[in-house]
């Protein structure tokens, strides 16, 4: 058999032929360097031959392109590329202390297919200009957290915080369906900063928005940095476009826009509102983004089309059985994006927003009166009539919870805005009893 001597530290070991000089260091625990893990993607496991080139396979297609780039001189070849059937010395590249120190073998990087979310407020500028740092910093990290809490509930991770923007990342681990995740994860941050809204317009007088864009593509993924601040991260082409994706929200008005690559990927999950063709910096003609509505995950989609129809210019949804009403007379549905209360009342069914439209607080639990036909929400005492969804009485609060809320919330001027808002009507959604089920419809 063909023997290998590896220098500097002159270690000799047999070598197969069926094995790259990378495998055979490894094999016989000799440290090596290989960022990319030997897949041939860069160029960190290079040797000089110093005796028996003439043993060595000739350079791989992917060998040859790696060498041009990296301006080495002759002698020079890939460890994970290169092959041998006769006797051969090495000189592993060890230039300095750094590379010592790196000759191990984790994978220090490698090439990976991910999904990666950009993310950033819109209209943050003018929201902030007139408030304390205290403030901006307040109202960003309670922000980020229910985002961050979002990525991380759907398996992704957050890579980085650009100011008021952020990136994430999905399937790093190669989680099943990582760009579905990530589209819902962006729809639901919408969702979040809907909820916020309401709370951010009473306490600051002004609310804002975000942009989110999503592609899927080809990363290095690795750790980068060193010491404390050494940090798993993902780099490349991939990165900058998804940044670009987010960017053209703004030229089309809209929230969750994809690429063209995450869209084939998944396209038979996802509900389109539109598309568009357009230029993106450092790409050659014009791209598709594709915007997003709605996603409904390859798992559930069997079940989905059991309990979903669109008739009368309507998308119905099955809301429970008729009988489970006796039980619990309300119930919440997430009928494609909207969030619905179906309540019982007078032996009949009604379908309203969950969400009150005073402060975004959850209508379940409110009492219903049959005689009015109303139901209040519990929160700052206002009653709507569920049948047609207007507001009966708005802000209900008696002289002395009045008095007791301006004391509370005398301590921030704005706040007292709670009280004056005004009034709007509850969305209401139509309703019909078939096959032993309540089906809720939304436009
Ligand atoms: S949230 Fe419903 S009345 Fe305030």
């Amino acid at each position: 058999m063909a023997k290998v001597t590896f220098l500097p530290d002159n270690s000799s070991c047999e070598a197969s032929s069926d094995l790259t000089l990378l495998e055979i260091a490894k094999i016989n625990d000799i440290p090596h360097v290989s960022a990319c893990g030997g897949e041939g993607n860069c160029t960190t496991c290079r040797l000089l031959i110093l005796e028996g080139i003439e043993n060595c396979t000739p350079e791989t297609k992917k060998e040859k392109i790696l060498i041009e780039k990296a301006h080495t001189t002759k002698g020079f070849r890939l460890a994970c590329q290169t092959k041998i059937d006769g006797d051969v010395t090495a000189r592993r590249l060890v230039l300095d202390a750094d590379d010592i120190k790196d000759m191990s073998f984790d994978r220090q990087g490698e090439t990976k297919k991910i999904a990666i979310l950009f993310s950033d407020i819109r209209g943050f500028t003018p929201f902030s200009e007139k408030l304390t740092p205290y403030d901006v910093i307040f109202i960003l990290n309670r922000y980020f957290k229910r985002m961050v809490k979002v990525i991380e509930n759907n398996g992704g991770r957050v890579d980085n915080y650009i100011g008021d923007g952020l990136i994430a990342i999905f399937g790093i681990k190669n989680e099943k369906n990582a760009p579905e995740y990530a589209v819902k994860a962006g729809l639901e941050m919408c969702e979040e900063i809907d909820d916020m809204k309401p709370y951010l317009k009473t306490m600051y007088g002004k609310d804002f928005d975000i942009g989110i864009g999503i592609h899927w593509g080809e990363a290095v993924v690795g750790d980068i940095g060193s010491g404390e601040s050494k940090r798993f991260t993902a780099i490349g082409d991939s990165m900058n476009f998804a940044s670009r994706v987010e960017s053209a929200n703004k030229q089309f008005k809209s929230r969750v826009l994809v690429s063209d690559e995450l869209y084939q990927e998944i396209k038979e999950t996802l509900i389109i509102k539109d598309y568009m063709r357009t230029m993106v910096p450092g790409i050659d003609g014009r791209v598709t983004l594709h915007e997003v509505e709605q996603i409904n995950l390859s798992k559930d989609l069997e079940k989905l089309e059991k309990i979903q129809k669109t008739e009368g210019g309507y998308n119905w949804q099955k809301c429970g059985t008729i009988e489970s009403y006796d039980k619990n007379p309300q119930q919440v549905f997430k009928v494609y994006r909207e969030s619905v209360l179906v309540i019982k009342a007078e032996g009949k069914f009604f379908a309203i927003d969950e969400k009150c439209p005073h402060m975004n607080l959850s209508m379940k639990g409110g009492i219903i009166d049959s005689k009015s036909g109303s139901i209040n929400c519990a929160w700052h005492n206002t009653t709507f009539c569920y049948k047609t969804g207007k507001v009966k009485e708005w802000l209900a609060l008696s002289k002395s919870q009045k008095f007791m809320a301006k004391i509370f919330l005398k301590s921030n001027k704005q706040a007292e805005g709670v009280l004056d808002i005004e009034p709007t009507d509850i969305k209401v959604y139509p309703i019909q009893e078939l096959d032993n089920h309540i089906w809720v419809g939304v436009s």
